[in-house]
C-alpha cells in the first residue's frame, strides 16, 4: 500500500476529482473518504485524478483522504464462487443484506469469498515438479456439479517446492510454494487474485467449430451460437429476452453459467434473485446455482457498480474457463449498463456522441464481446480446452434496433436474434423474427450435425426450410392485397408449410415438459418430417389435388403437435410420420 494520501477536490455523484495523488497509478483502487469507498482511478492528470466511485457518494466533502490500494479493480477467484450472488464490484449480497437490510452499507469491507469455510484439497502434483501459470496443483469439490481445479496463477513459473498434503484448507491458507527462477518462492493459495479490465492470458484462440448447443430448435437449427462465440438479444418491451437467456442457463451445454443482470427497475432484479436460486438444473436435478455465478445490480446501487458488473462477469468466466470448462455469460440487459457509462460519463463531463453515449461506447462493447472465445488454456503438457460464450441482451427503446448500442453491439457479434414484437404479441414464443436474424456460425458447426445425428443432410434441410420461409413473407405481401384464396395452390401450399414450420418447429414452450429442450435428433427429424410433407403435397398438387384438400388433412395438426407429443427419448418414433404423410398424400384424389 502506498503511504500518499491524496485530498478531495470536487464531487459530482460517483465522479471525484482529488489532488495530490500524482504517486498513484491511472487504475489503481482507492479508499475514499473516511469511510474507505471504494473507487477507480479512471483519468490522471498532472497532480488531479479522476476517480469513479462504486458507493454513493452522498455526504463526502471537499479535504477527504483518498488512499490507494496499490492495485487495480480486481475479483478474488477460488472456491466458493458458485453458487454465490455478488454485486458489480463482488461484494456478496447476501452478507451485505443480512449486515445492512436491503442497502450496501458504504465503505463495507465484506469478504469476496467465505473466508472460514475449509475445502477437501487433494494434490495432484510432487514436489521437484516444474509449474507454470495454468498447471493444475490439486482438485477441491466446489459443488455437487463442479470440481475446481486449482491452478498455478497466471505468470507465475518454477519448482514446485512445497505441496499442501490432502486435507481442509481455507481459502486463505498457503497450499503450495513455487521457487521461481530468480530463487524467489511465491505462495500459492485456493484464492487468487485478477484486475477485471485484463483478459486472463490463453494459449492459443482456436476457430469456431461446435455449437454451444442450447435445445431451443430455432436457435440451434437456424441461427446458431457457436462455444467461444457472441450474440446478442436485442427487443423491445416484454418480447422475451429474460426467458430466452433463463432457457440457455438451465439447458445449453455450458458447464458453468456466470449471469449478469442489470435490471432498471429494482423488483425486475429481486424477480431474479427469488427466481434463479429455486431453478433446477435439468439434466442432474441439482440447483441450478451450483454452476451459477450470479451478478445483480439493482436500480438503488451505484451506476459505477453496474458498469463494472460486466467486467467483474466475464474475469470470473474465464477463471473457470482456464480450468478447462466451457462457461456461458448471459448479460441482461447491455444497454442498462451502456446507460451506466452514459451517465457516468455525463458526470465526468466529456463530450457525448450518438444519443448521448460516450464517444467509446464502441470499444466498451469490443472489449466486452472479445473476451469470449474458444481458445487453449493450460501450460506445458497439460493444455486444454476452454471457452466463453457470451450472449448479451439489448433492450432498444421501442424495440428500434437502429440506437446506438444495438447498432454497435452488432459489429461484434455473429450471431443476432432478433425479438419480434408482434410475434410476442401473438404468443409466438421464442419471438426470434426469422427474417431479421441471423448466424455466421452456420458454417463452421455443419461438420458438428454430421457427427453428431447421422444420415440426415442439416446444411440442405436449412437451407430449404429457410427458402420456404422467405417465399411465404414474400408471398404474404400478396395476400395483404388480394387474400390467400387468390393464390394459385403451389403458393397456398408454401403458405401451409411455413406455417407447419412456425407452428410446428419454430415456436417452442419455455413451460412444456416435452418442449422446454429439444436434442439434435429430435431437431432434425421433427424438420425432415415438415420437409418430405412439402415434398409429398407438392407433388399432390402437381396432380391436380385441390390445396384445401391437404389443408383439411389430419395430419397437419399431428405435424404440428410432434414437438409436445413425443419426448426427446421417443424421437425416433417421429419419423414414422413420414410414412403416414406419404400414404395419405398419395392417396388423395384429384
Ligand atoms: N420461450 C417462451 N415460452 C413461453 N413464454 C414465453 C417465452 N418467452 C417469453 N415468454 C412470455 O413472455 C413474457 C415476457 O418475457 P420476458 O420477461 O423474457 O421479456 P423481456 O424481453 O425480458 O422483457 P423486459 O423488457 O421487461 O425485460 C414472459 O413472462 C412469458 O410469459
Ligand atoms: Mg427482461
Amino acid at each position: 500500500m502506498t503511504e500518499q494520501q491524496g485530498v478531495v477536490i470536487r464531487i459530482n455523484g460517483p465522479a471525484v476529482f482529488a489532488r495530490g495523488t500524482s504517486a498513484m497509478r491511472m487504475g489503481d483502487q482507492v479508499l475514499v473518504g473516511e469511510e474507505g469507498l471504494t473507487g477507480e482511478i479512471i483519468r490522471q492528470e498532472g497532480d488531479v485524478a479522476t476517480i469513479q466511485v462504486y458507493e454513493d457518494t452522498t455526504g463526502l466533502r471537499p479535504g477527504a483522504p483518498v488512499v490507494s490500494t496499490g492495485e487495480p479493480l480486481s475479483v478474488e477467484l477460488g472456491p466458493g464462487l458458485l453458487t454465490s450472488i455478488y454485486d458489480g464490484i463482488q461484494r456478496p449480497l447476501g452478507a451485505i443484506y443480512a449486515r445492512s437490510g436491503i442497502y450496501i452499507g458504504r465503505g463495507m469491507r465484506v469478504s469476496r469469498l467465505p473466508r472460514e469455510r475449509r475445502w477437501r484439497f487433494v494434490p495432484v502434483k510432487a514436489v521437484g515438479e516444474v509449474v507454470a501459470g495454468g498447471a493444475i496443483l490439486g482438485l477441491v469439490e466446489e459443488t455437487g456439479l463442479i470440481e475446481h481445479r486449482v491452478m498455478v496463477p497466471p505468470r507465475m513459473r518454477g519448482e514446485l517446492v512445497w505441496v499442501a498434503g490432502e486435507g481442509e484448507y481455507t481459502v486463505d491458507e498457503p497450499i503450495a510454494r513455487v521457487r521461481g527462477d530468480s530463487g524467489v518462492e511465491e505462495v500459492v493459495r485456493l484464492a487468487q487474485r485478477w484486475p477485471v479490465r485484463v483478459a486472463r492470458p490463453v494459449v492459443e484462440r482456436l476457430e469456431a467449430e461446435v455449437p454451444l448447443f442450447t435445445g431451443q430448435r430455432v436457435i440451434d437449427f437456424f441461427f446458431t451460437i457457436a462455444r467461444g462465440g457472441a450474440a446478442a438479444i436485442p427487443g423491445g418491451f416484454g418480447t422475451g429476452k429474460t426467458v430466452t437467456q433463463h432457457q440457455l442457463a438451465k439447458w445449453s451445454d455450458a458447464n458453468v453459467i456466470v449471469y449478469i443482470g442489470c435490471g432498471e427497475r429494482g423488483n425486475e432484479m429481486t424477480q431474479v434473485l427469488q427466481d434463479f436460486p429455486e431453478l433446477k438444473d435439468p439434466k442432474s436435478g441439482r440447483p441450478l446455482m451450483e454452476r451459477t455465478v450470479l451478478i445483480a445490480n439493482t436500480s438503488n446501487m451505484p451506476v459505477t457498480a453496474r458498469e463494472a458488473s460486466i467486467y467483474t462477469g466475464i474475469t470470473i468466466a474465464e477463471y473457470y474457463r482456464d480450468m478447462g470448462y466451457h462457461v456461458a455469460v448471459m448479460a441482461d440487459s447491455t444497454s442498462r449498463w451502456a446507460e451506466a457509462l452514459r451517465e457516468i460519463s455525463g458526470r465526468l463531463e466529456e463530450m457525448p456522441a450518438e444519443e448521448g453515449y460516450p464517444a467509446y461506447l464502441a470499444s466498451r462493447l469490443a472489449e466486452f464481446y472479445e473476451r469470449a472465445g474458444r481458445v487453449i488454456v493450460g501450460s506445458d503438457g497439460e493444455a486444454r480446452e476452454g471457452s466463453v460464450t457470451v450472449v448479451g441482451a439489448v433492450s432498444p427503446q421501442g424495440g428500434d434496433f437502429s440506437e446506438p448500442v444495438t447498432q454497435h453491439t452488432r459489429r461484434y457479434v455473429r450471431a443476432f436474434w432478433a425479438l419480434d414484437k408482434a410475434l410476442a404479441s401473438a404468443r409466438h414464443f421464442p419471438s426470434i423474427n426469422w427474417s431479421d436474424s441471423y448466424s455466421e456460425y452456420v458454417q463452421e458447426v455443419m461438420g458438428w450435425w454430421r457427427d453428431s445425428v447421422p444420415g440426415f443432410d442439416y446444411v440442405a434441410m436449412r437451407r430449404e426450410a429457410m427458402a420456404l420461409l422467405q417465399e411465404e413473407s414474400k408471398l404474404q405481401q400478396v395476400v395483404k392485397l388480394v387474400g390467400a384464396d387468390a393464390l394459385p395452390d403451389r403458393q397456398r401450399l408454401i403458405l401451409t408449410t411455413a406455417r407447419l414450420i412456425k407452428e410446428g418447429f419454430l415456436q417452442q414452450n419455455a413451460f412444456h415438459e416435452n418442449d422446454a429442450y429439444c436434442t439434435p435428433e429430435k431437431q432434425l427429424r421433427m424438420m425432415d418430417v415438415i420437409l418430405h410433407f412439402h415434398r409429398e403435397a407438392s407433388a399432390a398438387v402437381e396432380k391436380g389435388v385441390p390445396c384445401a384438400r391437404i389443408m383439411e388433412l389430419e395430419i397437419i395438426p399431428a405435424m404440428i403437435r410432434m414437438k409436445t407429443d413425443y419426448s426427446c427419448a421417443e424421437a425416433e418414433r417421429i419419423s414414422k410420420l413420414k410414412e403416414e404423410v406419404t400414404y395419405v398424400l398419395r392417396g388423395l384424389k384429384t
